[in-house]
């Protein structure tokens, strides 16, 4: 759906382009001469991706950029940690990240992470479309536990285990929950890393944080098992188990714990 001309590769940003890719895109199309950038696939919190195409090697992959002109220097830290993070890992359940940049050509330098396309939908938006079956819940569960694993036995925490994080195959894809693919690693942090403390704490969904996130303490692997575990009981029961605005969910974390299904058989 890219409707830039395909020979000229640079064009200057239209309005319209402007309002279909947030973040000061507009005004380039080809990041470090070498993304062309097309249709945006998704949104988060601090950062927008694209469906791009890698030029010297011919292939499509997915583009991070993060958002332009809110850049501090802890900004800059958190998206460079991403890519560090990353970069030395390697699981088929993590998102691979195969380059990093900073843009220049605008008024604001905008960083971006090149990973692996995934094609399909992360887990928030799949289950508006169709929810997981128990059986799919346990084989995404499986695969993002396995990741976990993974990077938990290399002393990294990824502190935002949630269904947006959590990249899945397309709608009608029997498979679909076969191969999830944990991404975001924005607030990720080496455990005895004193990186990135401040924003790192304060960022996250209140959804799903484990109750020593909610209370800002420090954070171990057995937060993302938490998160996780709230994860797959929405999946199971199809509501959050602590619902509302983030301060009264976080708050409920500390003096309850989510309410279990009675029915859920002992293998849950
Ligand atoms: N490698 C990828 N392939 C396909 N879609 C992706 C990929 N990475 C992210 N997305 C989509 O983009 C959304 C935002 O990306 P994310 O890295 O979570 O950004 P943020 O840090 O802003 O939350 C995700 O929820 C997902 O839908
Ligand atoms: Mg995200």
């Amino acid at each position: 759906m890219d409707s830039r001309d395909v020979d000229t590769g640079l064009v200057a940003g239209s309005a319209a382009e402007a309002e279909r890719m947030p973040g000061d895109v507009a005004s380039f199309v080809i990041l470090g001469g070498r993304y062309k950038l097309g249709t945006p696939i998704g949104q988060g919190g601090m950062a927008s991706v694209y469906q791009a195409r890698d030029e010297v090697l011919g292939r499509e992959v997915a583009v991070k950029l993060f958002r332009a002109g809110v850049i501090g220097d802890d900004e800059t830290d958190r998206q460079q940690s991403e890519a560090r993070v990353l970069a030395g890992l390697s699981h088929r359940n993590l998102v691979t990240v195969f380059d990093v940049g900073t843009d220049t050509a605008t008024l604001h330098p905008q960083t971006y992470l090149v990973m692996e396309l995934v094609q399909g939908e992360d887990l928030h938006r799949a289950r508006y479309n169709a929810s997981l079956t128990e059986e799919e819940t346990a084989a995404m569960g499986a695969g993002v536990a396995d990741a976990l694993a993974y990077i938990h036995g290399r002393d990294i925490v990824h502190r935002d285990v949630k269904p947006a994080n959590i990249l899945l195959g397309g709608r009608g894809d029997v498979q679909r929950a076969r191969n999830p693919k944990l991404t975001d690693f924005g607030i990720a942090r080496l455990m005895d890393g004193a990186r990135l403390t401040a924003t790192g704490q304060s960022i996250g969904t209140a959804a799903y944080l484990s109750p020593e996130q909610a209370e800002g303490i420090s954070v171990t692997p057995a937060s993302d098992v938490y998160s996780l575990g709230l994860v797959l009981l929405e999946c199971l029961t199809g509501d959050a188990a602590f619902p509302g605005p983030a301060a009264a969910s976080a708050a409920a974390r500390l003096y309850r714990g989510p309410p279990i299904p009675a029915a859920l058989s002992n293998g849950w």
